[in-house]
């Protein structure tokens, strides 16, 4: 099963801000969005109830980590208390791609496992972050640029996709 990593952080590796994301780029948002068909998804309790977990999950398989015992995901879905049981969970699913959607802990636990990295990588700083996503270590992947996005009206940021394989 492969498993990949997908989030956008900013210059500083930021990646949320009071339990949110600290920009809205829409055209990210759909990068996203054409990524998670075919994979089971497998996110943090925190960013599966921040405001994009209804749009991202609903109708897609996904479970939960969580250490809360009865927690009821509330857009359908799966429990788990640890990631090894939801990366277990996705190799019994009928999905051959497993995809990591954060936050910073799960993302932090997660990445030993991750065979691929899609970072969509943010041109601005974000002081009051309290969330990031971990320090990677270079020699260990190989990076390369797969798209390029213009600061616009609708964006106030330009944005790199860039993926991350190990080598
Ligand atoms: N920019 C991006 O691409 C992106 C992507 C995703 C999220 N985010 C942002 O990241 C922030 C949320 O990240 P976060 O680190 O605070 O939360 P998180 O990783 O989404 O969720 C943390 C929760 O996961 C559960 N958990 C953590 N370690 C566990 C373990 N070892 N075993 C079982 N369960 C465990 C706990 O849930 P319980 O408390 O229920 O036990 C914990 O409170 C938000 O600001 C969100 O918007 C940004």
């Amino acid at each position: 099963m492969k498993v990949q990593m997908i989030a956008a952080i900013s210059r500083g590796a930021a990646i949320g801000r009071g339990g949110d994301v600290p920009w809205e780029l829409p055209d990210d948002e759909a990068f996203l969005l054409d990524q998670l068909d075919g994979a089971f998804l497998i996110s943090g309790r925190k960013s599966y109830e921040s405001p994009q977990g209804e749009m991202i999950f609903t109708g897609r398989p996904h479970t939960v980590v969580t250490r809360q015992n009865g927690y009821v995901p509330a857009f359908g879905g799966a429990v788990a208390h640890s990631v090894e049981q939801a990366f277990e969970q996705a190799k019994q699913s009928r999905y051959g791609r497993a995809i990591v959607l954060g936050g910073e802990k799960i993302y932090e636990l997660a990445l030993p496992y991750a065979d691929e990295l899609l970072l969509t990588v943010v041109d601005t700083e974000v002081p009051e972050a309290d969330a990031y996503f971990p320090r990677i270590s270079h020699q260990n992947w190989s990076a390369s640029c797969i798209g390029r996005h213009p600061k616009d009206e609708r964006h106030a940021h330009a944005f790199a996709l860039m993926r991350y394989t190990r080598t």
